[in-house]
C-alpha cells in the first residue's frame, strides 16, 4: 500500500454512551490530538436545564418551552489550559451545570422534543464542515448518522459512580457514592426509555467498554480508530 497515509480525510467522530463512562473527557483529548473541534452536547442540554430551573419554565406547556428556547444562547470559551467553559447568555455556568440540581433535572428536559429539535439543528450545523468530535446520547443515531466513526461507550456502574465521585470531589463537591450511583442509574433509565431519540447503540457503532481501561488507553484506542479512517486509502 505505497500511498497509505498520504491521503487525509476530515471525518466526524460520534461518541455515545451511558452517563459517567468518560465520554466527555475522552472526546476532549481525542479532539485535541486530532486537531479537531470538541463539542460537549451534554453541556448544551445542561445549560438549557439550568435556564429552565432559574426561570421556572413550565415544561408541560410547549408554547412556554418554545418561547424560553428563543431566549437561550449557549457558547463555549476555551481556557488557557485547553479546557473549555460553557456560557449561558454570556455568563459562565460551567460549575453550576455540573451540580446535582441540574443533573437531576437534565434527563427530563432533554426528553422534550422542542429542546432536542433546537439543539440537534445547532449540533448538525457545527458538524457540517467535518473535523468534529461530538459526544452525547444520540450523536451516532440522530445527529450524525453518517459519521465516519461511531463509538458506543459503556462501563460497569460501580466504576462509573466512583469515577464521577472523584470528578465531583475535584470540583469541591463531596457526595456519597450511593447518591451518585442512583443519579447515574436513573439518568440511564430515562435516557434509554424516552420517546425522543432514546440512547441506543447505532448498529454500526463500535462498543468500547472502558471499565478496565486506563484513561490513556481509552484515548489511544479512539485516536487509533480515527486515524485508521483518516488515513485509509
Ligand atoms: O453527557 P452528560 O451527562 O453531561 O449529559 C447530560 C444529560 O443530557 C444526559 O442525562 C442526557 C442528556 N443528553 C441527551 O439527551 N442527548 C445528548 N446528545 C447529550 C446529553
Amino acid at each position: 500500500m505505497p500511498y497509505k497515509g498520504l491521503l487525509m480525510k476530515k471525518i466526524n467522530v460520534a461518541i455515545d454512551g451511558y452517563s459517567g463512562c468518560g465520554k466527555s473527557t475522552t472526546a476532549k483529548i481525542v479532539a485535541s490530538r486530532l486537531g479537531y473541534v470538541y463539542i460537549d452536547t451534554g453541556a448544551m442540554y445542561r445549560a438549557v436545564t439550568l435556564y429552565f430551573l432559574r426561570n421556572n419554565v413550565n415544561t408541560e406547556d410547549l408554547n412556554t418551552v418554545y418561547s424560553a428556547l428563543d431566549m437561550i444562547n449557549i457558547t463555549f470559551e476555551k481556557n488557557n489550559d485547553g479546557s473549555s467553559d460553557t456560557f449561558l447568555n454570556g455568563a459562565n455556568v460551567e460549575s453550576e451545570i455540573r451540580g446535582l440540581e441540574v443533573s437531576s433535572n437534565v434527563s427530563a428536559v432533554s426528553a422534550l422534543k422542542p429542546v432536542r429539535d433546537k439543539l440537534v439543528a445547532w449540533q448538525r450545523s457545527i458538524g457540517d464542515k467535518k473535523g468534529v468530535v461530538m459526544d452525547g446520547r444520540d450523536i451516532g443515531t440522530v445527529v450524525f448518522p453518517n459519521a465516519e466513526l461511531k463509538l458506543f461507550m459503556t462501563a460497569d456502574i460501580g466504576i462509573r459512580s466512583k469515577r464521577r465521585q472523584i470528578e465531583l470531589e475535584r470540583g469541591g463537591k463531596d457526595l456519597p457514592l450511593e447518591q451518585i450511583k442512583d443519579n447515574l442509574l436513573s439518568r440511564d433509565r430515562m435516557d434509554t426509555l424516552r420517546e425522543e431519540s432514546p440512547l441506543r447503540r447505532a448498529p454500526d457503532a463500535l462498543e468500547l467498554d472502558t471499565s478496565y481501561l486506563t484513561f490513556d488507553e481509552q484515548v489511544q484506542k479512539v485516536v487509533d480508530l480515527a486515524k485508521e479512517i483518516i488515513y485509509e486509502d
